[in-house]
């Protein structure tokens, strides 16, 4: 029932929008006493109307009154997406891609004429035919992981290894009890298309930075190859000011642009993982180092905007958090997470960690910070903070093996002489140092002291590592 009323909405409430009646009576059966009076729908007149020739140059050309092309927020070379993620049902389909085309005067949304937007219709159509393309019904990016739950994959009661840690499989076999953020976050009927739980930004980088990544994307699209799509990403991390990346701070508190900024590099990294014949997988790098970049900060970023405006914003008084702050930290910094888990530098456990014990994932979080642990590039401080992170965010029947592993872990790594261990600078060996004992406010050492799950024994023992550990350390 609740269907078929929100149909008749959708149709009334696209035939009195348009300038054109998308539901026209013809009156072909006149002089028969019953007339049978066929109702032309929205298809029909797309595929009447519609030119699919012309609709590939519209999506990349033709300005709307904000002097920007379909291409600008949606990002893919030929908008593919739309129907991908589309919906289900064809005539929802087409009638969503002629809503969200069409300039509204009354309304000011939609962007090009009634008669461009049934080619462009008439475009995406034919490709989806072409290429097989069925529309998924906006099914997130990738699949949520399911499986067993992080309790079950170790609940804390057995000594781990490295091989262990390393074979855990976040991807497809450990559960988790949020969602990734969707394509688009309409449903079939569009009807939250302004929250912000999707990829798609309401601001695009295009037209709000004109310049250098205008050129960088030109490049792209004549040529879309992960490589030229790296050369985007890094274009945007060059061309952002400070405080657009890392709101909060250098005086910009503008969390809600930050995070259209980012999710702006989220939809571009991410059409291209999913377009047809890509040649980049989810987590895959194009450099081996990754220690200062990587093609998945793409997601991260979003995710620590939304961190940021409440670690940055809310609680020191610069503004507020944005909308479904934690929900958007949580899937967008796990989605990060899983492309290299933790592999890359800037994604720190205590961020993903915090997330996701403040969603009631504190057991997902003590397993992920193991597994951020063994994964780290080299020379990284991000090696040692793992382990204080443990001190206040592992779940206590994980706590004692998890500090055992990760202090044994540190030990055995340094003693071999590898040199991913070392620390290289002093600011790293200062902040390491802090955190296992020497910060008055709070460092690991302090932090077991009121465990009331660890016996005498287990804290001696831990604190003769973390004394061990703290010597070396010092002596880098
Ligand atoms: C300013 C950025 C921007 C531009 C330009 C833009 N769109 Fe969109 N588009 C969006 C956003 C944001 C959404 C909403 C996503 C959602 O549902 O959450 C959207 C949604 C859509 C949808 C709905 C998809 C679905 O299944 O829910 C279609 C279809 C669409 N756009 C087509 C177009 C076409 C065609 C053009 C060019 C004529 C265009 N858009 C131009 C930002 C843009």
């Amino acid at each position: 029932m609740k269907y078929i009323g929100i149909l008749i909405l959708l149709f009334s409430a696209l035939s009195c929008n348009k300038s054109d009646s998308t539901t026209i009576v013809q009156n072909m059966a006149s002089n028969s006493p019953n007339p049978v009076i066929p109702v032309q729908t929205i298809t029909d007149k797309i595929n009447q109307l519609g030119d699919p020739s012309k609709g590939l140059n519209i999506y990349l050309t033709v300005l709307d009154n904000n002097k920007r092309a379909c291409v600008n927020c949606h990002l893919s070379t030929d908008g593919f997406d739309i129907m991908f993620f589309g919906k289900t049902d064809p005539l929802l389909q087409d009638s969503i891609i002629i809503e969200r085309a069409v300039f509204n005067p009354t309304t000011n949304t939609g962007h090009i004429s009634l008669q461009d937007a049934y080619h462009i219709a008439a475009y995406f159509k034919q490709i989806a035919k072409n290429n097989n393309i069925v529309s998924n019904g906006n099914l997130p990016i990738i699949p949520i992981p399911k499986g067993q739950s992080p309790n079950q994959v170790w609940n804390g009661s057995t000594a781990l290894t490295e091989n262990q840690i390393s074979g855990w499989n976040f991807r497809d076999n450990i559960s988790i009890n949020f969602s990734f953020p969707k394509w688009f976050s309409g449903d079939q009927f569009n009807n939250k298309a302004e929250e912000n739980l999707d990829f798609i930004p309401e601001i695009d980088l295009l037209t709000a930075k004109e310049g250098a990544i205008r050129t960088a994307y030109n490049k792209y699209l004549n040529n879309p190859t992960k490589t030229e799509l790296k050369n985007v990403l890094m274009t945007v991390q060059n061309t952002l000011t400070d405080g657009e990346r890392n709101p909060g701070e250098h005086g910009y508190n503008d969390f809600n642009t930050a995070f259209d900024y980012a999710r702006w590099k989220a939809v571009l990294y991410f059409q291209h993982i999913r377009k047809r014949n890509s040649d980049l997988s989810f987590g895959e790098e194009i450099d081996t180092d990754i220690s200062e970049f990587s093609l998945a900060d793409a997601l991260w970023d979003v995710g620590n905007v939304a961190r940021r405006s409440q670690d940055n914003g809310s609680n020191v008084g610069n503004g507020k958090d944005i909308d479904n702050r934690l929900l958007n930290e949580v899937q967008w910094l796990y989605l990060g997470w899983l492309t290299n888990f933790g592999k890359r530098n800037s994604f720190e456990s205590q961020y993903i960690g915090s997330a996701l014990k403040d969603f009631g994932e504190q057991d997902l979080a003590s397993l992920v910070i193991l597994r951020s642990l063994v994964s780290r590039s080299d020379h990284s401080q991000l090696l040692y903070d793992d382990v204080y992170t443990m001190s206040y965010i592992t779940s206590d029947n994980k706590l004692y093996e998890s500090l055992q592993f990760g202090l044994n872990y540190l030990l055995n790594g340094i003693k071999s002489g590898n040199s991913k261990f070392k620390l290289l600078k002093a600011d790293q060996i200062r902040n390491t140092l802090d955190n296992l004992k020497d910060n008055k406010a709070s460092n690991l050492m302090d932090n077991l002291k009121s465990k009331n799950n660890l016996s005498a024994t287990q804290k001696e023992m831990l604190n003769t590592l973390i004394e061990e550990l703290y010597m070396l350390v010092y002596n880098f």
